[in-house]
């Protein structure tokens, strides 16, 4: 029996040692040695000439061999598929392989989040109304009660286009809120007015992770008989609690805006740390969202709206503080920079 192991081993140096240089070699192999006739069979042949009592522990010697010399064939196979996929006249192409993912885009977090704040505020039966986002002096400062000297100019950097030719004509500006729009509709429309205007404004700031040349607003405007304080704070409150959930804390705090009289900002409690005091609130524990108030009668008269039968009251609101708020976004410029590993991550989200 010393002689039949000596030639399994044998056989098994051959196997190892043996290389395919193409599919045809591999066949080769299979045939001298997994074939009906070829060697492992005749190996297996011997086991007739085994003593009875050695047969068991032969058996097993055998099978491993067996085993052996198909795991060989099966790695040499493996080595030559696409070749093989060549033989079939595809070219040196494997038309077995998954081809690239298509990968999709998604909407930008800003465009999310202002879709949403528009279908909350169409809930309450506002509809959106749109302006220029180049503008005249009258409809972004004049109309909203912000004579050419008025100080409150300065609060906002203006990026100025084109003055007026030898006194004649307006000066061009790009608008620095969305309030112009306000304007653009008590202009063509009569009361009741009900609308929001989404859209971009621009001013005249480094840009920082707190700041930006430009950014996007909401605005809101409602006008009719009998509008009161009550109605806007309701108003903000609903969707406040839309936007970001029941648990969210709102107060208000008077401030000043030219267009509205009284003014207050709302401030919600900070959804970041919670309200414990972070970054994000100066440690305060809130964050101001937006400016509101009643509109100053001035701008009604502007527009030829009798400020004695009619009452409205108006806001603004930042889109980019918003989805701040809401996802986390630590700095401005992540918007603009077309990250796509920023941009991902909003996939999915409605
Ligand atoms: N226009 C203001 C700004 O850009 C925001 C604002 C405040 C709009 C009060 C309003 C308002 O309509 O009533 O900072």
């Amino acid at each position: 029996m010393e002689s039949l192991l000596q030639q399994i081993n044998d056989h098994k140096t051959a196997i190892t040692a043996f290389t395919a240089n193409n599919a045809e070699d591999v066949e080769q192999f299979r045939i001298k040695w997994l074939g009906t006739k070829g060697l492992v069979k005749a190996i297996m042949g011997e086991m007739r000439n085994v003593p009875n009592d050695q047969k068991k522990a032969f058996g097993q010697i055998l099978n491993e061999f067996k085993l052996f010399a198909e795991a060989r064939f099966e790695a040499l196979q493996a080595q030559f598929e696409g070749a093989n996929t060549a033989d079939l006249g595809h070219g040196s192409q494997d038309q077995s392989l998954p081809g690239d993912p298509i990968s999709v885009g998604s909407r930008h977090p800003l465009t999310l989040v202002r879709n949403e704040m528009v279908a909350i505020f169409k809930r309450l039966g506002f509809s959106v109304a749109e302006g220029p986002e180049i503008e005249d002096d009258w409809h972004n400062f004049g109309a909203m009660n912000l004579p050419e000297d008025h100080p409150a100019r300065d609060m906002q950097d203006t990026f100025y286009i084109k003055k007026p030719d030898n006194g004649n004509g307006p000066t061009w500006l790009l608008r620095t809120h969305t309030s112009s729009v306000q304007a653009r509709v008590m202009e063509t429309q009569k009361p009741p007015i009900r609308v929001i205007c989404p859209g971009r404004v621009y001013r005249n700031e480094t840009i920082s992770a707190r700041a930006h040349c430009f950014f996007h607003q909401v605005e809101g405007l409602y006008i009719d008989e009998n509008v009161s304080f009550a109605d806007l704070k309701q108003t903000l409150y609903f969707f406040v609690q839309e936007m970001f959930g029941k648990d969210v804390k709102v107060r208000f705090r008077p401030s000043y805006f030219p267009f509205t009289e009284p003014s207050a900002e709302m401030d919600i409690s900070c959804l970041i740390c919670q309200g414990k005091g972070c970054n994000i609130c100066k440690h305060t524990g809130w964050v101001e969202i937006l400016g509101s108030g009643m509109v100053h009668p001035k701008v009604l008269e502007n527009f030829g709206i009798d400020s004695n039968k009619y009452t409205g009251f108006a806001f603004g609101m930042g889109v980019e503080r918003i989805t701040q708020l809401k996802y986390q976004v630590n700095d401005l410029r992540l918007y603009s920079q077309n990250d796509v590993r920023f941009l991902k991550q909003f996939t999915g989200v409605v």
